[in-house]
């Protein structure tokens, strides 16, 4: 394993940390400015950085390898392949805000797992981005940050995502969900006392990732996208439950599971919310399993894996059960009691080895804190 000294024959100017995120409900909501409810990961991405005076951009990754060399002034849209274009798309939209962000020289580690729908690429971006904020002095606000880092994966990268990860990653606080309104980014801290209820948040990574997701998701946000054109309203958000039936009625056929999906899912998160504010957490198992169903058979974004897990962890005994993420794979969330964690863990492993997929990984989530700097 390089260190920062061997890597770069100095000692980094300090060390930041960016969690990966799961979201207790509201999926596919956040690009049609509705509700989301995420909770960050004990589990991160860390920075050690150092500024550099010659505009040099060096990057390197304990999970990738090679030492990226870049120059901050040849930053452009589609010019980094790979992982780097998450850090140095960030560089790229600071710097194109008008921020004055030079080099770097930057060591990263990550114990977030990749590919598993648990927002490892919004972990490394707002990782980057707070250390450049420090140590540029830029004194932006998380949110503004998180801005930033979805702009860097939305211009830079190339991926259309809307703003839910970003902002789990900069805001999150230990203990509670984050209640973001993503059309005006106004949130809530909603505490999440998972302990004191006796439950526990399962994680089942499933580890398979379907290709079809990455068009797909552009696909069904341009559906989305057309619906509400369809309908005059400025985004899905603004559809309310009571007018659902009569704008469905006025949407050609294959554009109204969306819809029906984007509205009761923006209500499942109000739901969600009003019972955790009851401090009725068992309560919430249904919410999630509900949100399931609708993005299995109306956003049609689970796949089989996904489905067999949350399956296997309901009867296993889990109050509730959905896949989390953008779908296509990725991971499922299970609301367990503490005791039972191991058991619905072993029934999803059993039916997962019946099925002949491969073992899916598992851990706990615990909300925990966002991005920050450790020294
Ligand atoms: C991905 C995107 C998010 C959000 C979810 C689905 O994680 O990055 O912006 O759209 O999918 O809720």
């Amino acid at each position: 394993m390089s260190s920062f000294q061997q890597l770069f024959g100095r000692a980094p100017e300090g060390e930041w940390a960016a969690p990966g995120r799961v979201n207790l409900i509201g999926e596919h909501t956040d690009y049609n400015l509705g509700f989301v409810l995420p909770v960050a990961l004990p589990q991160t991405v860390r920075a050690q950085v150092a500024r550099r005076e010659d505009g040099l951009l060096r990057l390197w990754s304990a999970q990738g390898g090679e030492l990226m060399v870049l120059r901050v002034d040849d930053l452009a849209p589609g010019a980094v392949p790979g992982w780097a274009g998450y850090p140095a798309g960030v560089v790229w939209a600071l710097r194109e805000a008008g921020h004055p962000v030079g080099g770097a020289d930057v060591r990263l580690d990550s114990d977030v797992p990749s590919g598993a729908g648990l927002s490892s690429s919004a972990a490394l971006e707002c990782v980057v981005a707070t250390a450049c904020n420090d140590l540029y002095g830029l004194g932006l606000p998380a949110a503004d940050l998180a801005v930033l880092a979805q702009r860097a994966e939305n211009a830079f990268v190339g991926v259309p995502c809307g703003i839910m990860d970003q902002m789990a990653s900069m805001c999150c606080r230990p203990g509670s969900a984050l209640f973001l309104d993503t059309r005006d980014l106004t949130a809530r801290q909603v505490p999440v006392d998972l302990a004191g209820a006796g439950l526990a948040l399962l994680v089942l990574d499933t580890r398979v990732k379907h290709d079809l997701g990455d068009g797909a998701y552009a696909a069904l946000r341009a559906g989305c996208e057309r619906a509400a054109a369809q309908l005059g309203l400025p985004a899905l958000r603004s559809l309310q439950p009571s007018g659902l039936a009569g704008a469905l009625a006025r949407l050609p056929e294959e554009l109204r599971p969306l819809v029906r999906h984007v509205v009761t899912e923006n209500a499942r998160v109000e739901a969600a919310v009003a019972r955790l504010d009851a401090g009725d957490l068992t309560a919430l198992g249904p919410v999630l399993t509900a949100g399931h169903a609708s993005l299995r058979d109306d956003y049609r974004v689970s796949c089989p894996e996904t489905d067999l897990a949350v399956e296997a962890a309901l009867a296993a005994g889990a109050h509730g059960a959905r896949m989390t993420g953008g779908g296509f794979g990725g991971s499922v969330i299970a609301l367990v009691d503490a005791d039972a964690a191991e058991r619905v863990a072993a029934g999803a492993t059993a039916a997962f080895r019946e099925a002949g997929y491969a073992e899916p990984r598992t851990l706990t989530a615990v909300p925990a804190e966002g991005a920050r700097r450790l020294r």
